[in-house]
């Protein structure tokens, strides 16, 4: 048994109806990263932070997992490799479409932080300044997503699984972010085939020993089915 990793980005989830960050029409082309995506942000002005997630979490909470989504399960449920899922989305399209082995290296949206005592719990809907630590009672709540100058999850496990991976495969992410952008460099020196799927080509395409490219709902089932079938 071999061992498949795939890294997964905003690309993903773009046919959902959620957007991505860098495309013309992306998120970081209508709001400032600055502001909204960094803890300096987030102590300057909480409520444009916290109405910025808000919205993005009431968007997944009514978006539908797409067919990219359901052939990763698919490959998991199938396949006689070991499968595990590296996502930087913060959505829970993967975990909705049946796939159990997802690493939220940037966390998820429909998680809740304390700022002050660090516990967790399940996020409402909604959150503001007032929303109370279930733990510690005081008004600290925030998304418990990665921002930038924060470090991501699972970074340890990543790395073993990287240097154990036979395939590894990056999906709709531009490659622009680090440490998942040095992720196929892992795999490649662990002697993994690696292959990108995005709609275009990306800043680091060159690094792949191939590159699908297309909207994600068309490469991925057609990738997933010619490693089943
Ligand atoms: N199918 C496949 N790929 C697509 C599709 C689609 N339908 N639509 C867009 N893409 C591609 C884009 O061409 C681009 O290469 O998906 C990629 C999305 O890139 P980004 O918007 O940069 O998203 P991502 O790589 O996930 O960003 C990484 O940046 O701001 C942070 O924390 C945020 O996790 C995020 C990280």
């Amino acid at each position: 048994m071999g061992r498949i990793v795939i890294l997964t980005g905003a690309g993903i989830s773009a046919e959902s109806g959620l957007g991505t960050f860098r495309d013309a029409d992306g998120l970081w082309a209508r709001h400032r990263i600055e502001d909204v995506a960094t803890p300096e942000g987030f102590a300057r002005d909480p409520a444009l932070v916290h109405a910025f997630y808000n919205a993005r979490r009431r968007q997944a909470a009514e978006a539908r997992p797409n067919a990219a989504h359901a052939a990763l399960a698919r490959l998991e449920a199938e396949s006689s490799d070991a499968v595990t899922l590296v996502t930087q989305n913060v959505d829970d399209l993967h975990r909705r479409a049946g796939s159990h082995h997802v690493l939220q290296m940037h966390g998820q949206l429909t998680g809740a932080l304390c700022d002050i005592c660090g516990h967790r719990w399940a996020a409402p809907l909604e959150m503001d300044e007032e929303t109370p630590c279930p733990d510690c009672h005081r008004a600290a709540a925030r998304p418990d997503v990665v921002w930038f100058g924060e470090y991501p999850h699972f970074m340890e496990e990543i790395a073993g699984l990287l240097a154990e991976a036979h395939l590894f495969a990056a999906i709709g992410t531009s490659g622009q972010v680090y440490p998942a952008a040095a992720f196929v460099e892992d795999a490649r020196a662990a002697g993994a085939e690696t292959v990108e799927m995005s709609l275009e080509p990306t800043a680091v395409s060159h690094l792949f020993d191939s590159c699908l490219t297309g909207p994600a709902t068309e490469t991925v089932p057609r990738w997933v089915a010619s490693l089943l079938d």
